[in-house]
């Protein structure tokens, strides 16, 4: 963050950039190559498929989440409502965007409080875990999910995205403790993520010994935060070494297939460039538990609460038309579909 630019600004100007600008990354992630079975006698009805599970102990009636976006503005508000009455209403989960502007500023809490909007959806907190080197202590973290009513707290860990930033928090030295300590202190499960460029198995087990119950991969394929920080840089040099990094980062497919062969039981979210079903279909095949999308959530949100309902309706049927013509009758037996 610049002198000049408030943290409200700056989030401000990544969903005007997130949504004008092109900001994909142009990575093949590869969810072409991942081919799933084809079964002509499935055995089963299209209504005997069950999408339901339970991530991290939270029930949900499909496993789709939609991934941090927003918070910190009057725009931000308007976008989080929606999004949390449309995953209520489908009994999806639904992550907030970074909650260090309440932190700032308890005035801005109302733009993230959406549990006068969906007093039962599965809610989890954002918090960028650098911030633990930049004063952001336990407590705030604890203030944070108390006053959102937050299931849990999302970590997010984006040393690429702080360094494209001027005036970027980049001081990501020894922050192992503190997110354990952090983990020790919540009563609520911490789960990490990157922003669109993975984690490595070897990181993700770093992390687990922290104490984090759950990790979302976050891959790259979707949206480029290099590209986003391109975007906004107001000098041309910056804008290059952006660019640079547009397509950095592990792909989301292959991201989740290491993760889930290097730890069989860590609860595990695919996102980065998720788009629709037979995609989230792909992603649990994979070893996902949860599949989760930002931008199309986005992007659908600007537009109306309908828009968010027929978004989530559209992944939902198309995921269990998936599984029903994989012959597989809920989402842990899809694991078994892989070609
Ligand atoms: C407008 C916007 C704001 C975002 N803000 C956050 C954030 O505050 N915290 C976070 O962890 N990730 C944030 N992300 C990253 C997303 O959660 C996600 O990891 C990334 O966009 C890749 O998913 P996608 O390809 O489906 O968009 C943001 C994404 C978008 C599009």
């Amino acid at each position: 963050m610049t002198m000049a630019e408030s943290t409200e600004q700056r989030k401000s100007r990544h969903l005007d950039v997130c949504l004008d600008e092109d900001v994909a990354s142009r990575l093949d992630a590869g969810w072409d190559a991942v081919r799933l079975r084809h079964e002509a006698l499935p055995e089963i009805a299209l209504a005997d498929v069950d999408v339901s599970t339970a991530f991290l102990g939270l029930p949900l009636r499909a496993p789709i989440l939609i991934s941090s976006m927003t918070g910190g503005t009057s725009r931000a508000a308007e976008i989080n409502r929606r999004l949390a009455r449309g995953a209520e209403a489908a009994g999806i989960a639904f992550a907030l965007g970074s909650g260090r502007a309440m932190l700032e500023d308890d005035g801005l809490r109302a733009t993230f409080d959406v549990r006068p909007a969906a007093p039962n959806v599965v809610l989890f907190a954002n918090l960028g875990a650098v911030q633990l080197n930049y004063g952001v202590g336990t407590d705030d973290a604890r203030r944070l999910v108390d006053r959102l009513g937050a299931n849990g707290l999302y970590l997010h860990l984006n040393p690429l995205q702080e360094a494209l930033q001027a005036g970027g928090d980049t001081n990501f030295r020894a922050l192992e403790p503190k997110i354990a300590a952090l983990c020790a202190a919540l009563d609520v499960p911490v789960i990490a993520k990157s922003v669109g460029s993975g984690i490595a198995p070897s990181t993700a087990a770093r992390l687990l010994r922290c104490g984090v119950a759950a990790i979302d991969v976050a891959g790259a394929g979707g949206t480029s935060w290099a590209r986003v920080e391109g975007k906004r840089a107001d000098d041309p040099a910056r804008e290059r070494i952006a660019e640079a990094f547009g397509d950095w980062g592990y792909a989301t497919p292959r991201a989740t297939a290491a993760l889930r062969g290097a730890l069989p039981d860590v609860p595990l979210i695919a996102s980065g460039g998720i788009r629709d079903g037979v995609q989230i279909a792909k992603a649990l095949a994979l070893g996902a538990d949860v599949a989760g999308l930002a931008l199309p959530f986005l992007r659908a949100a600007e537009e109306s609460d309908a828009a968010v309902t027929g978004l989530i309706d559209e992944l939902v049927t198309a995921l269990r038309i998936a599984l029903f013509v994989t012959g597989s009758r809920t989402v842990v037996d899809v694991r078994e579909a892989l070609v």
